[in-house]
């Protein structure tokens, strides 16, 4: 709504720039919202018209303008005010030590002895470089680092990152903020989720995604991709002049840009490779991809009296985690079905050593991922394993994309590799699949599910025995498993007397499993672990959830109505009714016994786990929180009642202590479940 006289709405303007840049910072700064969506768009919505009925009004800074509503026809060449500099790079204990030698060497040369280091040890994010010009306090321009002489100029998707500053308070009258634009891996794996969902191609990784983003000409793509920032430096200002590293971090965090919590201060050496070490080994547990660790001279004199070489500076350096991609020939691609029936294709690799192993077999993730790679069977292709992740194949090698008489992109099979059924692909699926639902390959992806360890945690029922219980036995579902006897199963391959009672206990162990944990293990597709755990509270026994309606299934959190008619769909099938009545009659639980929501010493607080506990695993104290009536979330906001912080807590623990957030420890959380006051 446009309201009050004419006269009022430059007043009425400011006062709502001001409100959202306020409620902006309630949000992305301190993640503390005042107002919910609805009231915040209704603002914006008030400006905009605003804005679009008096473009005089208009500002730069307008929070109206994060999109900009034209796309650009070009991406315009810009020559930084200074130039980006790149890093030397260490990739050991020993090269970190030469490179605080050769400091030493060139500064004695220079007439000064013992320098006395100070470290700043930052995360090497693999994102995209930035250079944000500030003008009078309001961002200018922003721009890739291209060459390091001459970038990009993409300011107009810059914009679109709603916790990078449009303005600052406080600030010289022109000033370039240094950092780098990523995409968080947990934003990462949605967009990609959601783009396969579409129909539509995945990226690769959340550097590709990001580079792919901010380097579109529609800023209306870009403001779809949660793009983020991470400022690192101040390069040319107007009159900026810091102590050091350090100071310039805090200036910068002071006037509203993201500055990573991790970053760290420290006096030797020695330290630095054990914090370098330590993100070595955490990479697989942050919020977003790192590829090294970047060390800086934390005094700013040092770091001008140490200078660059050509385009390194002196002073920093990027301790480079170990490799790992590879590559190796692609020897063939062949097809599995899984759980649902969907082909997913895995790579036959020349066997080679990446990552720490032998890599012969590589996922492929889906039809769709293979195609948009463009691999050929002969390919000499770039294999990636980093962690425990299961190593996957990045692309073909770059130069085989030129070679002409490279073979037939491969295509998925018409019949199942494993039952024959001819596969199918529904018009505009993106899967080709398995129709068939009796199929072998399906059966024992299932079984598996079934056995996993989020789901009934049969010990000992890997996909080896799988196989054999199949092959063998003449299992052929879940079903099957709780009248297997020890005597049937030592005859099998590899299983002697003592595994083969060890199995069949573990089999009748699972009858305790929680009713949540029965429903993610039947393997309906659209129930996850989670969504189990939300049916099983909601309908609390089996009977309840089989009468349901897809519109009553739809009542429960995080089901829409095309899950919910899926699940419908899957529990009136005539096989799932069996299996469900012969697990029943095995004696699982297809109750519910926790307290119904609202019950327990813990109903309705919400809590939120961090780091390492000590006995309890954090799948054992999620369950035990949710049995006593609580809700586990996966962040922290000022509606979280408590935060429990193991060993190497992350950044909750940061923002739970900022917001005021009770922290507990692990024995604080057993009394909490015990119904006691705990001590925070
Ligand atoms: S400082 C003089 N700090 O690493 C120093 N760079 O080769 C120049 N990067 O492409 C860069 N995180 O995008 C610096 N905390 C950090 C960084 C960082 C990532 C990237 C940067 C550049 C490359 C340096």
């Amino acid at each position: 709504m446009v309201g009050g006289g004419r006269e009022d709405l430059p007043a009425r303007a400011d006062e709502l720039r001001a409100l959202i840049r306020h409620h902006n910072e309630r949000y992305y700064q301190l993640d503390d919202p005042e107002i919910g969506d609805e009231e915040y768009d209704a603002l914006l919505d008030e400006l905009r018209a605003i804005e679009a009925a008096h473009p005089e009004l208009v500002t730069t800074d307008s929070p109206t303008r994060r999109v900009g509503a034209e796309p650009v026809g070009s991406l315009e060449k810009v020559r930084h005010p200074e130039p980006m500099l790149s890093l030397a790079n260490a990739r050991s204990a020993d090269e970190l030590r030469a490179w605080v030698q050769r400091m030493r060497s060139f500064l004695a040369r220079e007439g000064i002895e013992a320098p006395a280091f100070r470290y700043v040890c930052e995360p090497k994010v693999d994102g995209l470089a930035m250079s944000v010009v500030y003008r009078d306090g309001l961002l200018e321009r922003g721009a890739t680092r291209g060459n390091g002489e001459i970038g990009e100029d993409v300011t107009h998707n810059l914009r679109t990152i709603a916790s990078l500053p449009l303005r600052i308070e406080d600030a010289p009258r022109f000033v370039e903020v240094r950092g780098e634009v990523y995409l968080p891996l947990h934003d990462f794996a949605e967009l990609n989720e959601r783009r396969a969902a579409a129909g539509e191609s995945t990226f690769m990784n959340p550097r590709n995604a990001a580079a792919g983003s901010i380097r579109q000409l529609d800023p209306r793509i870009a403001a779809r991709r949660p793009l983020a920032f991470w400022a690192y430096g101040v390069g040319a200002s107007d009159g900026l002049a810091f102590p050091g590293q350090w100071e310039t971090l805090a200036w910068l965090r002071e006037r509203g840009f993201p500055v990573n919590r991790d970053i760290v201060r420290l006096d030797h050496e020695d330290e630095v490779i054990e914090r370098c070490l330590d993100w070595q080994e955490r990479r697989g547990v942050l919020e977003f991809e790192i590829d090294g660790v970047v060390v800086k001279v934390d005094d700013g004199e040092l770091q001008r009296r140490l200078g660059a070489v050509g385009r390194d500076p002196r002073w920093a350096i990027a301790w480079k985690f170990p490799p790992t991609t590879t590559v190796t020939r692609l020897l063939d691609v062949r097809w599995n079905p899984g759980k649902y029936g969907d082909l997913h294709p895995y790579a036959v690799l020349e066997p080679v050593h990446v990552g720490g192993v032998t890599v012969k077999l590589a996922t492929l993730h889906n039809e769709e991922d293979l195609a948009r790679k463009d691999l050929r069977v002969g390919d000499e292709v770039i294999v990636l394993r980093a962690g425990d992740v299961i190593p996957q194949v990045l692309s073909p090698a770059p130069h085989e994309v030129e070679r002409s008489d490279r073979s037939a992109p491969p295509e998925p099979p018409e019949r199942c590799p494993v039952c024959e059924t001819p596969t199918v692909k529904p018009p505009g699926a993106v899967f080709t699949k398995c129709p068939n639902r009796d199929c072998q390959g399906r059966r024992w992806q299932l079984l598996k599910h079934f056995a996993s360890r989020g789901a009934m945690d049969v010990d000992g029922l890997g996909e080896r025995q799988a196989s054999l219980l199949m092959e063998r036995l003449g299992v052929r579902d879940a079903g099957d498993l709780y009248s297997l006897r020890v005597e049937q199963l030592v005859d099998l391959e590899g299983l002697g007397e003592t595994s083969a009672r060890r199995l069949v206990d573990a089999i009748a162990a699972s009858r305790e499993r929680p009713f949540a944990k029965v429903l993610f293990g039947l393997g309906i597709e659209g129930v996850g672990e989670v969504t189990g755990r939300s049916l099983a509270q909601r309908f609390r026994t089996i009977d309840a959830l089989l009468a349901a309606s897809p519109e009553e299934i739809e009542q429960t959190p995080g089901i829409g109505p095309v899950v919910a008619a899926m699940i419908h769909e899957q529990l009136t099938d005539e096989r799932m009714r069996d299996l469900i009545a012969r697990l029943r009659g095995a004696g699982l639980r297809f109750e519910e016994e926790g307290p119904a929501p609202g019950d327990g010493p813990l109903a309705g607080r919400s809590l939120v786990l961090t780091g390492t506990l000590g006995d309890l695993t954090r799948e054992q104290a999620t369950e035990r929180i949710l049995a006593a009536g609580g809700r586990v979330t996966s962040s922290v906001s000022r509606r979280t009642d408590y935060v429990v912080a193991g060993d190497a807590p992350g950044s909750k623990l940061d923002k739970a202590q900022r917001l005021g957030v009770a922290v507990l420890d692990e024995a604080g959380l057993l009394a909490l479940l015990a119904g006691e006051q705990p001590e925070s």
